[in-house]
């Protein structure tokens, strides 16, 4: 997730129990220009789950650069600890000044095109002996899926993760995951890797819906940022599916966050991209807007993590 699933918190998703991780969206165009700020985002470091690195682009032959760019490390700023576990192609992002560059979910209006990306990223991932996955929606603004699925599994798709809604929804109404079943039956009777689905999944139970449905992994986002929690439930059965950590917990996970941030980006940047990422854990707690302002105005680590440590939410 773009601004989000950087480093430090894929790392969280991974001791929680995430099998990978995806990074956030890369800009084939980008990386192939030897941008700096993009050659950051495709940084691996120690101690992660595996990553997934998920270029977005609209051209197959850039696109298929950016893959040979990320697989090889040779770009400059690459910075692996471990290798890239696979490419992942966005056809799926919503927001306007991508989708007007005929990029990520616009891709779905255009199967050829999307097909021929598809084939050419594969290709460079087999040569790197990587998998190569593709995400995208139900559709434009209406389900296509279950065709444009079996396109990809077509065109070299290892894996496909489907966000269950169109690109007109956005965000927003909830996410269907029938659709998932829909798309899964079409993929059936072709060699087909796994079905991921995507979309609203917040508890065992909403993930047990994809997988009935014939998903074979689910991926999680938004509910992630506020409740990493959620990879351990997935995996723990005998755990509570409404189990929330205690106050200890959730102060000990934003304080290593925290660090991990600092440690990485330095104190002046960790501190400030720390405040609002600190808010998610925190979210729906009594008094929360208390340790919100108190955390706004921290500038150094010391003060940030006093705040935390002093704060009790109210009973
Ligand atoms: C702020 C934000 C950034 C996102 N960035 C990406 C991205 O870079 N790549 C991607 O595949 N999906 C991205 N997504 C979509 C999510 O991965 C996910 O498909 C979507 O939020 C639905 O799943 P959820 O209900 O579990 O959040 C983003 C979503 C949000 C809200």
């Amino acid at each position: 997730m773009a601004g989000f699933t950087d480093a430090a918190f894929r790392r969280i998703c991974g001791s929680f129990g995430a099998d990978y991780a995806v990074s956030e969206m890369i800009s084939a165009v980008a990386l192939t220009r030897d941008d700096a700020k993009t050659a950051e985002l495709a940084k691996i470091t120690p101690g992660e789950p595996p990553v997934v690195l998920q270029i977005f682009g609209r051209d197959p032959a850039v696109m298929a650069r950016a893959a040979e760019l990320l697989l090889s490390g040779d770009y400059r700023g690459c910075s692996y600890a471990a290798p890239p576990a696979g490419i992942d192609i966005n056809m799926g992002c919503p927001v306007r000044k991508i989708v007007s560059n005929g990029e990520g979910s616009a891709l779905m209006l255009d199967p050829d095109r999307a097909a021929r990306i598809m084939a050419a990223v594969r290709e460079v991932c087999e040569r790197h002996g990587v998998p190569a996955s593709v995400k995208f929606r139900l559709g434009w603004d209406s389900e296509i899926s279950p065709a444009f699925a079996r396109r990809m599994a077509e065109a070299g798709a290892q894996k496909i993760t489907l966000h269950c809604r169109t690109r007109a929804q956005m965000y927003a109404p909830s996410a269907d995951p029938s659709a998932a079943k829909r798309t899964a039956d079409a993929l059936r009777d072709i060699a087909a890797g796994p079905l991921v689905g995507n979309g609203d999944i917040t508890s065992r139970r909403t993930a047990q819906v994809y997988l009935d449905g014939g998903c074979r992994e689910v991926a999680i986002g938004r509910a992630a940022l506020g409740d990493p929690w959620l990879f351990r439930r997935l995996k723990h059965p005998e755990e509570p599916d409404d189990a929330r950590p205690s106050l200890g917990e959730i102060k000990s996970l934003v304080l290593s966050f925290v660090a991990d941030v600092v440690r990485e980006k330095g104190e002046e940047r960790g501190v400030r991209e720390s405040r609002s990422r600190a808010a998610y854990f925190i979210k729906g707690m009594r008094g929360s807007a208390a340790l919100r302002d108190r955390l706004n105005r921290a500038v150094t680590m010391e003060q940030f993590a006093s705040a935390v440590e002093a704060w009790e939410p109210e009973p």
